[in-house]
């Protein structure tokens, strides 16, 4: 199965399993708002833990928050939210549907990338080349369609940075010949800008309610909180402040699953630094942030840094992570030098002074802040789609079948250990029972009796449950257990005492992040 079309598998499976489920769904849903279920959740919970164990506790100088969703108004006027916090968008006039300018054209730009890709994988077989060798890659970034793609990205960041950025769009994407997708058309609208915000209001009568908005990003709860937090916790620049906490956006195109939602987590770090330093701390949190993602098992083929067309409206140098999704190699985590310029615009709106006092320099400055921020629903995605695999593996009777087996890495999997009795009787359940009262105060472990035990394997490939562990009639004998590994399929026999250590190496933070 190539990886390009596995998507609409994912989608479904992330559904019949219980990790992802349409918000609302009794009431037909809710357009690019979705629910996590059993697994979701347990799955989402541990890549926070793993990012706040690398953020947070293995940072001396690195600490946490967790500020309010809704804040004082002003917040986002002084953030520049209100007057540029905008999408273009562009309407198709037969299907009255909606578009992003800009992302109808990076489409077209990943068309003809997936195209250069096909063709090289078809010379290739014919001209016996390896993947990743000189000449397939000479092939891979030289044929027609790759050069194609060159030619749109460029015309793309021209119009990205021209004064009419609007006109520049429009014009780009009728040059193009770009169509609506869903009349397949090219009668498209102006492009106009869009405020991606939602509004809602505090207080319960028309006369005293005062505007507010859900939160866009959860950056400005760490701004706002600069001083309370380097005054209580008496820590000196370098420093950061880390949050995850939700975020709003009242996103034009909602597609793509949970790539693009309109209710979404962030993992986001800001890193009060002195002014000057902030290159040296761009490429430090740029190399840490990589490691992390490839550290929980992201295959680093399918990681590359990505430059910024254009820098955001308080940044002086960005760059994004982008993970190769089933759709592309899309964003994932954007590392951006935002300069003093939140501090200072929040200095000058409230009329509190935002500074750091240096001992050394013996004066008193606003500090530059180095961001990292990371989607949590992204980087879920990206680990469903890592996971995913279709294999064909021989029964106990000797044929073949396939099993879906979802590849998580033991510390991110909802599950980490599945204990069965052989049969449901002859005291085997009392004892997988003992094993899984014995390994729930360190595991999520789940007790498993139902069907055959090749089903119930299934069943756990299916869920990314890394450790399976059978109780059988000789475990009687020699209180040991069958401990059978989701990957390789292998199984070793253990005695009941060494399950928990067992388990536990294999979950080490020390192996992971030291
Ligand atoms: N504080 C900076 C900031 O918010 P961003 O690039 O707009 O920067 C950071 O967002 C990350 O948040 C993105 O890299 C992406 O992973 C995630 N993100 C942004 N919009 C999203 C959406 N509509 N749905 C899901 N994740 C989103």
């Amino acid at each position: 199965m190539n990886y390009d079309e596995i998507f609409p598998k994912i989608i479904s499976h992330a559904k019949e399993y219980g990790f992802i489920f349409p918000s609302s769904e009794i009431y037909d849903g809710l357009g690019a708002v979705y629910d996590y279920g059993q697994l979701g959740v347990e799955l989402k919970n541990n890549i926070k833990t793993a990012w706040w164990k690398a953020m947070v506790q293995m940072h001396e100088n690195i600490v946490g928050l967790d500020s309010a969703i809704l804040m004082h108004p002003t917040t986002w006027k002084a953030s520049g939210h209100v007057d540029a916090f905008n999408d273009p968008l562009i309407d198709n006039k037969d299907s009255k549907k909606r578009y992003r300018a800009d992302v109808l054209i990076e489409d077209q730009i990943e068309k003809y990338n997936q195209k250069s890709e096909k063709d090289t994988i078809k010379k290739a077989k014919k001209e016996g080349w390896e993947p990743g060798s000189t000449e397939y890659n000479g092939f891979l970034q030289n044929n027609r369609n790759a050069q194609k793609a060159q030619e749109i990205q460029k015309q793309f960041e021209d119009a990205l940075n021209s004064e009419d950025m609007l006109q520049a769009l429009y014009d780009l994407i009728i040059e193009l010949g770009i169509v609506c997708p869903v009349s397949g058309t090219k009668e498209w609208s102006e492009v106009r800008q869009f405020n991606l915000m939602f509004k809602t209001q505090l207080g319960a009568t028309a006369d005293s309610a005062m505007d507010l908005y859900l939160r866009p990003e959860t950056a400005q709860g760490i701004f706002v909180n600069y001083l309370n937090v380097q005054n209580t916790s008496r820590q000196k620049l370098p420093f950061g402040i880390a949050q995850i906490g939700k975020a709003f956006r009242n996103e034009i195109v909602a597609r793509q699953f949970i790539f693009r939602m309109r209710e979404f987590e962030q993992m986001e770090m800001q890193y009060f630094i002195k002014p000057g330093t902030q290159m040296e701390w761009f490429q430090y949190w740029k190399e840490a942030r990589m490691k992390w993602h490839q550290a929980l098992g992201l295959k680093a083929d399918h990681l590359q840094y990505h430059e910024h067309e254009k820098l955001a409206h308080y940044a002086d140098a960005a760059e994004d992570i982008q993970f190769r999704f089933p759709f592309g190699f899309k964003e994932m985590e954007g590392i951006h030098s935002r300069t003093d310029f939140d501090l200072t615009q929040h200095e000058e709106f409230s009329g509190k002074k935002l500074r750091f006092f240096d001992h050394e320099a013996k004066e008193s400055y606003v500090p530059y802040v180095l961001e990292t921020s990371v989607g949590l629903d992204r980087t879920f995605l990206a680990h469903m789609s890592n996971a995913y695999t279709e294999e064909d593996v021989p029964t106990a009777k000797g044929d073949m079948e396939q099993r879906i087996v979802m590849k998580f890495h033991p510390l991110l999997a909802p599950y980490k250990v599945a204990v069965f009795p052989l049969v449901k009787k002859d005291g085997l359940p009392e004892i997988a029972r003992s094993i899984i009262d014995e390994l729930k105060f360190d595991f999520n472990v789940m007790y498993d009796e139902k069907d055959a035990v090749g089903r119930r394997y299934r069943r756990h490939d299916a869920i990314g449950t890394p450790f399976c562990v059978t109780v059988d009639y000789e475990t009687k004998d020699d209180n040991a257990v069958t401990l059978r590994d989701r990957d390789t399929m292998e199984q070793v026999r253990l005695p009941i005492s060494e399950v928990r250590d067992y388990v536990a190496k294999k979950l080490s933070w020390r192996e992971i992040l030291g």
